[in-house]
C-alpha cells in the first residue's frame, strides 16, 4: 500500500522544510501513483556562488534526509535511488514507499524547528552530552565531520570565513546578484515564500539602514571607496569567532552524489543541534568560491580577488583537515536567542500522473 495524496503531501511538506541557498527551493516532484520522482530545477541558484548545481544538490540531500526521517511518522519507509536515469539529468532521485509501523525518529520534531540563526552566539562551551551527540551523528559513507572548539583556532578561522562577504560586497556583479535575492518585507516574504528574507539577517536598525542604501548600485560604489566591505567583513568575523564551535563537513570528491551525501550529513548535524537547543548557521561562501576559482569557474573575479579567496579557502581547508580538492561546508553552532524571523516555504510542486 502506498501513501494517498493527502499523506504524500504531508510527507513532502516536512521534506521541503530543508535548507537551500537563499531559500530558492530547487525542487519539484512527480507522483505516478507508486513512485515519487524528485527533480532539480536548474539555474535558480545565484550563478556567481554556485558550482555546477552542487549547491542545489546539497539542498536536495537535506530534503531527502528530511523525507527519510519524516516518512515513518506517517507509517511508511522511504527507499531512495539516486540518479536512476542518467538520460534525464534533472532527475535527482526516485523514492518508493513501503508501509511500516508508525514511529517518530528522534530527529523528526526538529524538522519543523530547524532554522538558520544569524544572531550573535554566546561564548559558551558545548555541554558534554551535546558534544558527544554532535560527534556521534551517523554520517553517510565517506563524509567527515570536524568540530573546532578551541578559541584561538576559531579566532584564526573567522577572518577567512568572512573574507567572502568582503569579496561579495566589493564586487559589483556579485553584490547585484546577491541583492536581487533579498526579500525586503514580511508581506513580500509571505507572497513569494522564497528568497533571502531581510529580517533573518538580524541587522540592528543602523545596519539595516546602511544595507538598504547599499542595495542601490551607485551608493554601493561610494561605500566601496569608504571601505564598507572590509568593515562589514570585520564585524562578521567577530560573530563567527564567537559561539561554541565551528564545524566542517567534507567528502573525498565533489560529485553530484557526494554533494547529496554532504546535504544529508548537514541536515542530520543541523537537526541534532536543533534537538539540543543549539543555534546553527552555514557559512559556505569562502570555501565554495575558493573551489570554484581553483576549477576555473570564477573568471568574473580579478586575478587579485581569485588569489585572495583561494588562499582564504586553503587556510580553512587545512584547519578542517580536508586534504582533498573539495570544499568544506563550514558552519557555526552555539547558544543564542531564537531567530527574530523565519523563512516560509512554497507548497510542494507535485505533478500527479
Ligand atoms: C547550499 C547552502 C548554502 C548556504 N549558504 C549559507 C551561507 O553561506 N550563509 C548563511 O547565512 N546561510 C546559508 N545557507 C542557509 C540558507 O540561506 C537558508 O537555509 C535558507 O535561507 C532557508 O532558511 P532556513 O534555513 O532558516 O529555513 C545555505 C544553505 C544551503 C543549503
Amino acid at each position: 500500500m502506498v501513501p494517498d495524496n493527502t499523506i504524500l503531501l504531508e510527507i513532502l511538506r516536512d521534506a521541503c522544510r530543508a535548507p537551500s541557498g537563499d531559500n530558492v527551493q530547487p525542487w519539484r516532484f512527480r507522483w505516478d501513483g507508486s513512485t515519487l520522482s524528485l527533480y532539480n530545477i536548474p539555474d535558480i541558484h545565484n550563478p556567481y556562488l554556485d558550482f555546477e548545481e552542487r549547491g542545489a544538490y546539497i539542498a536536495h540531500g537535506a530534503l531527502l534526509e528530511n523525507l527519510a526521517i519524516a516518512a515513518p511518522h506517517y507509517g511508511y519507509n522511504a527507499s531512495i535511488t539516486l540518479f536512476p536515469d542518467l538520460g534525464v539529468p534533472d532527475l535527482v532521485a526516485c523514492i518508493a514507499f513501503a508501509p511500516s509501523v508508525a514511529y517518530d525518529d528522534p530527529l523528526y520534531t526538529a524538522i519543523s524547528k530547524r532554522a538558520t540563526n544569524r544572531r550573535p552566539y554566546a561564548s559558551r562551551a558545548l555541554t558534554s552530552d551535546t558534544r558527544v551527540a554532535l560527534r556521534d551523528v551517523a554520517m553517510p559513507k565517506d563524509i567527515t565531520l570536524i568540530l573546532i572548539e578551541d578559541t584561538t583556532k576559531k579566532e584564526a578561522l573567522a577572518p577567512h570565513i568572512s573574507a567572502m562577504e568582503q569579496l561579495l560586497l566589493g564586487h559589483p556583479a556579485l553584490s547585484s546578484a546577491f541583492f536581487s535575492h533579498i526579500v525586503w518585507t514580511k508581506r513580500e516574504e509571505r507572497v513569494r515564500r522564497s528568497g533571502f528574507y531581510i529580517k533573518t539577517m538580524e541587522f540592528n536598525p543602523v545596519q539595516a539602514f546602511v544595507f538598504k542604501l547599499a542595495s542601490k548600485p551607485w551608493l554601493m560604489r561610494a561605500f566601496r571607496k569608504l571601505g564598507l566591505p572590509a568593515l562589514i567583513a570585520n564585524e562578521n568575523a567577530k560573530l563567527y569567532r564567537g559561539g561554541s564551535a565551528l564545524g566542517g563537513l567534507h567528502a573525498s570528491d565533489f560529485s553530484r552524489t557526494s554533494a547529496i551525501a554532504l546535504g544529508r550529513a548537514l541536515e542530520r548535524v543541523w537537526l541534532t543541534a536543533t534537538t539540543f537547543g543549539l543555534a546553527f548557521q552555514p557559512l559556505f561562501g569562502t570555501t565554495m568560491m575558493g573551489y570554484k576559482s581553483r576549477h576555473g569557474e570564477a573568471m568574473f573575479l580579478s586575478d587579485a580577488e581569485r588569489t585572495a579567496i583561494e588562499a582564504n579557502a586553503r587556510s580553512l581547508e587545512a584547519t578542517f583537515k580536508n586534504t582533498h580538492d573539495t570544499p568544506t561546508l563550514i558552519f557555526r553552532v552555539g547558544y543564542a536567542q531564537e531567530p527574530s524571523a523565519y523563512t516560509s516555504r512554497k507548497e510542494p510542486n507535485i505533478v500527479y500522473n
